[in-house]
């Protein structure tokens, strides 16, 4: 005869036993869990606390494939680059090391630390790669005329307005896996989450200024 299932019930909680945790048991785990996301945070995320919480955005490094995205859709252009959120400075030495003059701009002062020692070690000209301890978004970037961003899908609309509102009109910007939404890209490069975007300012404002109830 087939067991009810109160039985098996009865039986799984012999095996398994579903008596509820014990509240200090509880208690201390949950402090022990808020006080490694402490920890973590303030390693991972030093000067991310001035930052209002919707644009924070975490360290996570780009991949090989994408870092070579990256400096496909920046193939034939040249001047200077600012990365945005430069993180151990990876995307600004592969853009060096193509000629391009690189400003790392990253929140995080152990990853600028480091990006700059490992410009020392190398040899990388501080005219070719310079990492600046800075919030980008207080940065004006109109010097630039090539941007890269690998951030988080929720500030790249954000972005995408500051963006339209300094850089030049021969300007390009490069998206790291996170595209600018409603903006049109001229290409892309690479697919799933090394997929890579390329925007020029100039036909971004163009569609922008001929899309209905858009502004540029
Ligand atoms: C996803 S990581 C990308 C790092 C690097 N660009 C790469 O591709 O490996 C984003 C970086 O942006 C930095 N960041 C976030 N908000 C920033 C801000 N407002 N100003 C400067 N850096 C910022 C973070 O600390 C983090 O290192």
């Amino acid at each position: 005869m087939e067991d009810s299932i109160e039985v098996i019930l009865q039986d799984a909680g012999r095996v398994f036993p579903l008596s509820t945790p014990h509240p200090i048991l509880s208690a201390c785990t949950g402090a022990l869990l808020a006080g490694l996301y402490g920890v973590w945070s303030l390693f991972a995320m030093p000067g991310c606390r001035k930052i209002p919480w919707r644009l924070k955005v975490p360290y996570l490094p780009s991949s090989k494939d994408q870092t070579l995205n990256v400096m496909k859709l920046l193939e034939g252009r040249t001047g200077h680059l600012a990365d945005l959120g430069s993180g151990d400075g990876r995307l600004v030495f592969a853009a060096s090391s193509a000629g391009f003059q690189c400003t790392g701009f990253e929140i995080n002062s152990i990853l600028v630390a480091y990006a700059r020692s490992k410009a020392l070690w190398t040899g990388v000209p501080p005219n070719q790669a310079t990492f600046v301890k800075k919030d980008f978004w207080k940065t004006d970037l109109s010097s630039y005329n090539n941007v890269t961003a690998f951030l988080a899908p929720g500030v790249m609309e954000l972005l995408g307005e500051k963006l339209l509102k300094e850089l030049p009109d021969d300007a390009r910007v490069i998206a790291c896996r996170f595209p600018f939404p409603n903006w049109p890209h001229q290409s892309s490069a690479g697919s799933s989450l090394n997929e890579t975007f390329a925007y020029d300012i100039s036909a971004v404002r163009s569609h922008l200024r001929n899309a209905p109830n858009t502004a540029a």
